[in-house]
């Protein structure tokens, strides 16, 4: 994995993303997209989706890409609930030793998750990429993610405001 341009991976996402999205406001077709293109690019994403707030401290599945994943995850429970209540990135290098990690994915091994706002900065899901190779994620991930999240922040503010 040393070989990997992570950053150049990452900026491709983006731009691939922002191209792909131009000119269509819906929070689902993004959701898709990205999952999508993360799933394609990253070759050490096993699951690479999102959990949507549908409920107060409540996540369900949301457009992904990989197998199975678990349907409905209480905030605090598991990364993706750490993620959602302390409204912070949570980069796990061995699953096995982080409290509480819901295994979908007995194969999974590492993941990340990054928290998604709206516009007006309430957090409507997380970002969740597992992998099956320990450590897979590192800084550069964090750092693409985050910048991921940033542009479907933007991207929904602008949506949102295009379809009022
Ligand atoms: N591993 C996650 C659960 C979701 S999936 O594996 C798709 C967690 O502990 O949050």
């Amino acid at each position: 994995m040393d070989n990997l341009d992570k950053a150049a991976l990452y900026a491709g996402v983006l731009r691939d993303l922002e191209a792909v999205l131009a000119g269509i406001a819906d929070d689902v077709t993004a959701m898709a997209t990205c999952a999508c293109l993360l799933h394609e690019r990253l070759p050490y994403a096993s699951w690479a989706g999102f959990y949507r707030v549908v409920a107060p401290e409540l996540l369900r599945v949301g457009p992904y890409q990989g197998p199975l994943g678990c349907l409905e995850i209480s905030f605090g429970r598991g990364v993706c609930g750490t993620a959602a209540r302390l409204r912070a990135t949570q980069l796990v290098d061995d699953v096995d030793r982080f409290p509480g990690h819901i295994a979908c994915d007995a194969a999974a091994r590492s993941e990340i998750v990054v928290p998604i706002f709206d516009g007006g900065g309430e957090l409507i899901a997380v970002l969740d990429v597992d992998s099956h190779q320990p450590a897979a994620f590192d800084e550069e991930d964090q750092a693409g993610l985050e910048r991921i999240a940033g542009a479907l922040r933007a991207y929904l503010a602008s949506g949102r405001a295009a379809l009022r």
